[in-house]
């Protein structure tokens, strides 16, 4: 059996689903890269910058709440999240540890 016990190299990582399909309702990678680039803005300049990384990601089967994200190690879900709600997720959840309620999908 295998352990993992190690580190993780961010503190914060952040996969926003890009994901275009025709078929059924998809967060799109419009949208997704649009949150994507937006979480880079703000983290520019921060100094917690190299620990903390936001990226593209495929579809995370929750299609019908997107535009969608999942921040680990904590493993919570974000829907219907617009390019308005990165700032409060970065500085909130990202920055202070406090995720963000109104966002955060449950299952
Ligand atoms: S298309 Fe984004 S969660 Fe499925």
């Amino acid at each position: 059996m295998y352990l993992c016990n190690a580190m993780s190299k961010y503190k914060k990582h952040v996969f926003v689903c890009t994901n275009d399909r025709e078929a059924k309702a998809a967060c799109g990678s419009v949208r997704g890269m649009e949150l994507i680039n937006e979480f880079k803005e703000l983290l520019k300049d921060h100094p917690d910058r190299a620990s903390i990384r936001a990226q593209r990601a495929g579809c995370l089967d929750v299609c019908a709440l997107g535009p969608a994200l999942v921040v680990y190690p904590d493993a919570i879900f974000y829907g219907h999240v617009s390019k308005e709600d990165i700032k409060e997720i970065v500085l909130e959840h990202l920055i202070n540890n406090r995720p963000v309620e109104r966002l955060m999908l449950k299952f």
